[in-house]
C-alpha cells in the first residue's frame, strides 16, 4: 500500500481551513492509503508559545483527529517530538539543503516578519524538518493545503539532492490536495489562520460560528441587498463549496448572481450544513474528551508503530553516509 504522511501543529485552535484543506481529506484517504499522521510540535516551538498550554493543546489536536473521524485502525496517530529521528534526519537534511532554498520560503518569511525579535534557526530550517518527517517514513504522497506546496517542493529537492548526493533511498513525495485548498478568514482577504484570528473553529459553539459567519466579509462589490454579487470573488461561496451539494451550489450562484438570494441567507444556508457536519464533531471531541487515557493510548500505540519504521530508515541513512556504525 502506498504510504501518505501529514502534520498538523498544535497551536490551540483547529479552524475550518485545516479540516477541509486537510484533516476531512485526511479520513477520505485512509481506505485507499497506509496512513501516517502526525501532530508536529516540535513545529510549533519555532515561534514564542504558551509552554504551560503545549502538552494540553497536543492532546487536543490528537483527540480533535480522532473526533474527526481518524483512528488507530485507519491511521498511525503520534506526537513528533516521541520519535527522535525526526530531529536527526534533519540535521542531516541540513547539510544538503542550499539556504538559498529556505530563505526564499514564502512561510518563512512570512513570518520572519511577524516575529521580527525572534527570527532563529529553528524558523528557517523549519521545511527541512518537515521534509524529514515525510521522508523518515519514505512517503511519497502528502494530502496538504495549498499553503504547503511550497514545502513539499522542497522535500522533493530535498530527496533528489540526497539521493543525488549517496545513494537513491528516497522516494520524491507528492502533493495531494483537497477540493478546498485554500480557505480564506471570514475577513475575506487573508488565508484562514489561528494567527491572524480570522477563522471559525471546528469546536466552536454554533452561537459562535453563526456570530462569526454573519459579520464574515463577503463579496465587497455587492453593497446592497438588491445588487447582484460574484460568487467567484466570494468567501462564503468557497466555503459552500466545501460544504453543500451540487443542487445547492447552483441554486447559490444563480441565486446570488440574479440578487435572488442576499448574503445572510446564503450565510443561513451554508450555516445549516456546517451545523450538520460540525456538531457530531464536537459531541464526539467531548465525549473522547472524557478519557485523555485513551489519547494518550492511541499516541503511544503511534509513536510505537512509526518509531521502529524511522529506526530502520535511520539506520539506512547512517549506513549510507558511510558512518562509523560499531
Ligand atoms: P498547519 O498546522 O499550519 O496546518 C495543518 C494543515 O491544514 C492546512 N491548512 C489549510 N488548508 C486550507 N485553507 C486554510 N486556510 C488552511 N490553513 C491550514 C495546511 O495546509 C496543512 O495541511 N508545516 C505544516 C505541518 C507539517 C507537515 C509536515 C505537513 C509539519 N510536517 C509534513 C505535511 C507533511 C503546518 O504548519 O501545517
Amino acid at each position: 500500500m502506498k504510504r501518505i504522511f501529514s502534520g498538523i501543529q498544535p497551536t490551540g485552535d483547529i479552524h475550518l481551513g485545516n479540516y477541509v484543506g486537510a484533516i476531512r481529506n485526511w479520513v477520505y484517504l485512509t481506505g485507499e492509503y497506509d496512513c501516517i499522521f502526525c501532530v508536529v510540535d516540535y513545529h510549533a516551538i519555532t515561534v514564542e508559545y504558551p509552554i504551560e498550554e503545549m502538552r494540553r493543546r497536543t492532546l487536543d489536536a490528537a483527540l480533535i483527529l480522532l473526533a474527526c473521524g481518524l483512528s488507530p485502525e485507519n491511521a498511525n496517530i503520534f506526537v513528533q517530538s516521541h520519535v527522535r529521528e525526526h530531529t536527526e534526519l534533519a540535521w542531516i537534511f541540513d547539510t544538503v539543503t542550499p539556504i538559498g532554498e529556505v530563505e526564499r520560503m514564502t512561510q518563512f518569511k512570512d513570518k520572519a516578519k511577524q516575529h521580527r525579535s525572534n527570527i532563529n534557526m529553528g524558523l528557517m530550517s523549519y521545511p527541512v524538518l518537515q521534509a524529514a518527517d515525510i521522508l523518515l517514513y519514505k512517503a511519497g504522497f502528502v494530502p496538504v493545503g495549498e499553503d504547503q506546496v511550497q514545502h513539499i517542493e522542497l522535500s522533493r529537492e530535498i530527496a533528489r539532492k540526497f539521493n543525488g548526493r549517496f545513494k537513491p533511498i528516497f522516494p520524491e513525495p507528492q502533493e495531494i490536495l483537497s477540493m478546498a485548498p485554500k480557505i480564506l478568514g471570514v475577513d475575506g482577504q487573508s488565508k484562514m489562520s489561528k494567527t491572524l484570528n480570522n477563522y471559525i473553529g471546528i469546536l466552536e459553539e454554533e452561537g459562535e460560528i453563526w456570530e462569526k459567519l454573519r459579520n464574515a466579509v463577503t463579496d465587497v462589490n455587492r453593497v446592497r441587498r438588491n445588487d447582484p454579487g460574484d460568487p467567484a470573488v466570494c468567501n462564503i461561496y468557497t466555503i459552500h463549496r466545501a460544504f453543500s451539494d451540487n443542487n445547492m451550489l447552483l441554486e447559490i450562484d444563480k441565486g446570488c448572481k440574479t440578487a435572488g438570494i442576499g448574503c445572510i441567507d446564503c450565510k443561513k444556508m451554508l450555516f445549516g450544513n456546517l451545523k450538520n457536519e460540525l456538531t457530531p464533531i464536537r459531541e464526539k471531541a467531548l465525549a473522547l474528551g472524557k478519557d485523555m487515557g485513551y489519547i494518550e493510548d492511541v499516541l503511544a500505540k503511534g509513536a510505537a508503530a512509526c518509531g521502529a519504521i524511522a529506526k530502520t530508515t535511520m539506520d539506512e541513512v547512517r549506513e549510507t553516509l558511510g558512518l562509523y556504525i560499531p
